[in-house]
């Protein structure tokens, strides 16, 4: 097939970790016969430096045009002033939007050779295989009114957390259909007891859990569920929430894993070109060292193949190749591993 993909590798590690990526799409390509054609465009802080704002219009508008658009990361200190009128993680919220992506779906998998990699016990993590579905387009984020004024002479600042009925349910719909694929089981993370939009998300989500009577759905407050997360993590099967929560919860679910460089995302919506990203940020800690993991990245490129392209058996390739370097303990720093973020990716093209 031939497919168009839009690169935005952003700022930090995120322009490492996505040309590792695109060899291993390349691979892909030349394997199973496909030509993939690829545009980059500056977002986040490079962008921000070039022409004034993180996401400009004709960059979104490339973006919207692609079959899908794999991310790196962005933001970093050069950008950080808190008083600075652009900010370089506008240019990923506006992408987001521009594309409709209100589903971002965050799967945590222990692989077990990466056991010792863990903060947490080996015999907490067995079975762990799981997936947050975190809303993308709502809450916190995007609720109006937002900003800084002053108020009584006191600077002031607001931030609006809002969810409309069809928000919800167009999330939860999707958890609960993922669910069904895998083991039954939904768990809504909310803050009811304090929350009116998380009361809304209630309601919305036991309506919805009707019409899956195959699927068992528990409500667990976010408080509670941060806590399940590092006690009894295989007991969660799909987890659904909003989006400042899913957010946090899955930096934390990360760990579990052994590594925030190990988690892909894969952002959907109800049409349109898919977002792919890994969860970490610009780690402008290592950003230039070229020891940033790049599996995050390649494992976000394999969903592309899978929810854009329906490449289904070109994406259980990738992650197979993904699988044999962790097995190999072919890693990089953050996993105990000695090898480049580039070497990664060398080891698994020499195994393809
Ligand atoms: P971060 O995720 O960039 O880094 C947190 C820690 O994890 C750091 O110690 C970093 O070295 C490590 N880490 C992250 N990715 C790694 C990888 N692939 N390999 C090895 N180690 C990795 O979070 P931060 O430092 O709080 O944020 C830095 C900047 O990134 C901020 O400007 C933030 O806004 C931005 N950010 C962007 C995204 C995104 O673009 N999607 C996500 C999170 C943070
Ligand atoms: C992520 C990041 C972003 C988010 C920031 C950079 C806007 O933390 O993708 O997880 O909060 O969504
Ligand atoms: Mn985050």
């Amino acid at each position: 097939m031939q497919a168009y993909i839009a690169l935005t590798p952003g700022d930090g590690i995120g322009p490492e970790v996505v040309a590792q990526a695109q060899r291993m799409l390349d691979a892909v390509a030349a394997r199973y016969g496909h030509t993939f054609r690829y545009t980059t465009h500056l977002i986040g802080g490079c962008s921000i430096d070039q022409h004034g704002t993180a996401l400009t219009d004709e960059a979104l508008a490339a973006c919207q045009s692609a079959d899908a658009v794999l991310l790196g990361a962005v933001g970093g200190p050069k950008w950080d002033d808190p008083n600075a009128a652009v900010r370089p993680e506008q240019g990923l919220l506006k992408l987001r939007k521009g594309l409709g992506v209100f589903a971002n779906l965050r799967p945590v998998k222990v692989h077990h050779a990466l056991l010792d990699a863990s903060p947490i016990k080996p015999e907490v993590l067995k079975n762990v295989d799981m997936v947050v579905v975190r809303e993308l387009t709502g809450g916190l984020y995007f609720g109006s009114p937002k900003g800084e004024d002053v108020v009584n002479g006191q600077a002031h600042a607001v931030d609006t957390m809002e969810y409309t009925e069809s928000e919800v349910e167009r999330v939860v719909r999707l958890a609960f259909q993922m669910a069904q694929n895998r083991k039954k089981k939904v768990t809504s993370v909310d803050k009811a007891n304090v929350l009116a939009t998380s009361r809304l998300w209630r309601r919305v989500t036991n309506r919805v859990a009707a019409d899956y009577p195959d699927v068992t759905l528990e409500h667990m407050l976010v408080d509670t569920a941060s806590m399940k997360l590092i006690a009894s993590p295989a007991s969660f099967d799909v987890m659904v929430t909003e989006n400042t929560f899913g957010d946090i919860l899955t930096d934390e679910a990360s760990l579990l894993a052994g590594s925030m460089g190990l988690l892909p995302s894969a952002s959907l919506g109800e049409s349109g070109p898919g977002l792919y990203e890994p969860i970490h940020g610009s780690a402008p800690d290592i950003a230039g060292k070229g020891t940033a993991n790049p599996i995050g990245t390649i494992l976000s490129a394999a969903l592309l193949l899978r929810y854009s392209l329906k490449l289904e058996v070109e994406a259980a390739a990738l992650e197979n190749a993904v699988e044999k370097a962790i097995h190999a303990r072919a890693c990089t720093p953050d996993l105990g591993g000695k090898l480049s973020t580039s070497q990664v990716a060398d080891y698994m093209l020499e195994q393809f």
